[in-house]
């Protein structure tokens, strides 16, 4: 029993009722069967954030390990994504898509889209999502009223942290395919215009969370495997704090503000 009849996507999944409650459960691919994990380490990073999302744990069935999360609708709402909401209206050519997603949600009313935008690509640059596509995230609506409600809880993050690769290859961080702004992670990360939210204490501690969560793998996820997720986590962080003082240097060294001071020199 399932929200929708055909829950899209790649990965094999499904719905199931434990103790009255639905849930969907998502498998991984061979030979790590990574995605799981990362669904559970992107939601306690975002949980740590204070970031709203769509919390997944694991499940074993069978030897393999599943993601497991609740449903985010209910009879009453239902998800609308940004590609159905971008395709509703043209975009004029002046405009960039992360400009023309900004205007579709404020169009329905959902005026803190940056502040979410913000939130949503850091976690995505932190994780090193390969699959943000506009059908991976969305707008809460009422189903009858048809009223927008929120931003949807950030969901389906597992397609991260070189999932596919090996490990010297994560270490080295090459080949991050990136969506759905910027084809470069590097370039996304540009987008986000505040970062005074986010401590970098709280993401550098971390690390252990990470660790502890791959450490439950059945050896799925081997040390080498986990120090090279962690490595490539923390060379991340450093370069999104780097991004993040040099974006509050330039609002610090504005030509008001070194007037401002002088004047108030000759003041005194
Ligand atoms: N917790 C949830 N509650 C309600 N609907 C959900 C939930 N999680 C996912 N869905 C719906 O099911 C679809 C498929 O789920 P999800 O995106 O997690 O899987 P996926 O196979 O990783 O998808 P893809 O790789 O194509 O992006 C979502 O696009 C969304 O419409
Ligand atoms: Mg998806």
């Amino acid at each position: 029993m399932g929200p929708d009849n055909t829950s899209d996507g790649y990965l094999k999944k499904q719905w199931k009722t434990q103790n009255g409650k639905r849930y969907l459960f998502k498998n991984g691919t061979k030979p790590f069967k990574q995605q799981p994990f990362n669904e559970v380490i992107a939601s306690r990073l975002m949980e740590r954030l204070g970031i709203g999302h769509v919390d997944y744990m694991i499940q074993w069935q069978d030897g393999e390990p599943f993601s497991v999360c609740e449903d985010f609708v209910n009879r009453d709402t239902e998800l609308v994504t940004a590609w159905r909401l971008m395709s509703d209206v043209k975009k004029p050519n002046n405009k960039s898509q992360y400009q023309h997603c900004v205007n579709c949600f404020c169009e329905i009313g959902i005026t803190d889209i940056k502040q979410k935008l913000n939130e949503m690509l850091v976690v995505d640059f932190l994780i090193a999502n390969e699959d943000r596509h506009f059908n991976n995230f969305g707008a809460i609506r009422d189903a009858e009223t048809l009223k927008y409600l929120k931003f949807a809880p950030i969901f389906d993050n597992g397609t991260a942290f070189g999932y596919d690769l090996l490990a010297g290859s994560i270490k080295a961080g090459v080949n991050i395919v990136c969506k759905p702004f910027k084809e470069k992670h590097t370039e996304q990360i540009k987008l986000v215009d505040s970062f005074e939210w986010i401590s970098f204490e709280k993401l550098r501690l971390f690390n252990n969370e990470i660790y502890q969560i791959l450490a439950e793998t059945n050896g799925l996820i081997d040390k080498e495997r986990a120090d090279a997720i962690v490595y490539a986590y923390n060379k991340r962080v450093d370069y999104l704090e780097k991004l993040a003082l040099s974006q509050v240097s330039v609002i610090d060294n504005t030509k008001d503000d070194i007037e401002e001071d002088v004047a108030e020199t000759y003041n005194n």
